[in-house]
């Protein structure tokens, strides 16, 4: 049932402070932290079929950067003109609705972060079907659980690997990017499967932590070389890779995987910040291996997202599955988040804490 919400602007807001992130200036080669601002505005004006929300935990993703430039890619959502504020998935808390279905107190996910409040119209995402506004379970867990393992971060890896890659338990699967929000996700649990699972990232720090933390069969630093770390920790060629890198990564692994391997094309990061990005020079591999290379969305799985939850939850439940966070307090501190998520200073899921 709808909240009796007025529909005329409130005084509801009047005692609190708001700010959004705005885009500066576009970027002159990788993201700078004042390439971004954070500013005072109003607060929103409670609206007929809108919800007022507080923002509790922001989500810093990768693709945020792919808005950023001059132009973004073609099909993408816009890119974002100097002075526009930023959009990205968050948790929040209603404090006024007159959406039928959200009550004040409801713990909410949409997608109008980068602000401390948001007046969400349900009909309206700022970023497509993977936006939509959603009520939680508290039950669940704590808006840090929702807003990545069991949120978009989880549900992308989980379609990547079962919808998009048809993973089978012993399948030699290698996942880029493993220590970061999506990757260390989809690396657990294609190891939970039963697969033999190599993660590769950017430094020592973090290729230890694949193997000692998350348990990982290999891992290596992809600054150290791709083709002579694939050979060594999987002689007889991988079946699986799960792509958060694109460029050179995907150049090595057409080289590297076997007949009848399949590839989850989950974003190319590698041309994402001021680089160009790379095309593979051998995809005539696909052709003669048989390969089987699929782009997705995870919006696209939004209907599998209560099977995704039950898969992950349980899987946290018996202690086999871990998110680490890396967390920045205050929305002062978004464009940090950012720059450092971009550059592998992060590792895990990386969030701001709003409230
Ligand atoms: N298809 C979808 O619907 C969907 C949804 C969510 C995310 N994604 C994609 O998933 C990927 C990961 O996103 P995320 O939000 O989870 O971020 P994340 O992995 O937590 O952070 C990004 C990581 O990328 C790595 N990286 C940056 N530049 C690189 C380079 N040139 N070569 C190799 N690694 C590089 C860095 O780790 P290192 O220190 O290890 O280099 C960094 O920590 C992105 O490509 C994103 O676009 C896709």
């Amino acid at each position: 049932m709808a909240s009796t919400a007025t529909h005329a602007p409130t005084t509801a807001g009047r005692d609190r402070v708001n700010r959004e992130v705005r885009l500066v200036r576009h970027p002159d080669g990788a993201l700078a932290v004042d390439d971004l601002e954070v500013v005072p505005v109003d607060m929103p004006v409670m609206a007929p079929g809108n919800v007022l929300i507080r923002n509790l935990l922001l989500s810093v993703d990768a693709a945020t950067r792919l808005r950023l430039d001059p132009v973004s890619p073609p099909g993408y959502l816009p890119a974002l003109k100097p002075g526009e504020a930023l959009a990205g998935m968050v948790v929040g808390e209603v404090v006024e609705s007159d959406v039928p279905g959200f009550e004040p107190g409801d713990l909410v996910h949409h997608d109008l972060g980068y602000r401390d409040y948001a007046l969400v119209d349900p009909g309206n995402q700022a970023l497509g079907v993977a936006g939509s506004l959603s009520k939680l379970d508290r039950e669940l867990g704590p808006p840090e659980l929702q807003v990545g393992l069991l949120g978009m971060t989880g549900l992308t890896a989980w379609a990547g690997l079962f919808e998009v890659a048809s993973l089978k338990p012993d399948d030699v699967v290698w996942i880029s990017a493993a220590a970061g929000a999506v990757g260390s996700v989809a690396a657990q649990v294609a190891k939970a499967y039963g697969c033999t699972v190599i993660g590769s990232a950017g430094s020592a720090e973090k290729v230890a932590y694949l193997t000692e933390k998350l348990g990982l069969d290999g891992a290596f630093n992809w600054r150290d070389g791709l083709d002579e770390s694939l050979a060594e920790l999987a002689p007889d060629g991988i079946d699986v890779y799960f792509d958060s890198v694109g460029g050179d990564h995907l150049r090595a692994a057409l080289a590297h995987l076997r007949p009848y391997g399949r590839v989850a094309l989950c974003g190319a990061i590698a041309g994402y910040d001021g680089q160009p990005p790379v095309a593979p020079d051998n995809l005539f591999a696909a052709t003669t291996k048989d390969l089987n290379l699929r782009g997705f969305l995870a919006g696209t799985f939004a209907d599998k997202l209560p099977e995704a939850r039950r898969h992950l939850a349980d899987l946290w439940e018996s202690g086999r599955l871990t998110l680490d966070l890396a967390r920045y307090e205050g929305l002062e501190s978004a464009p940090e988040a950012v720059v450092d998520m971009l550059s592998g200073r992060t590792t895990g899921k990386c969030v701001v804490a709003l409230a």
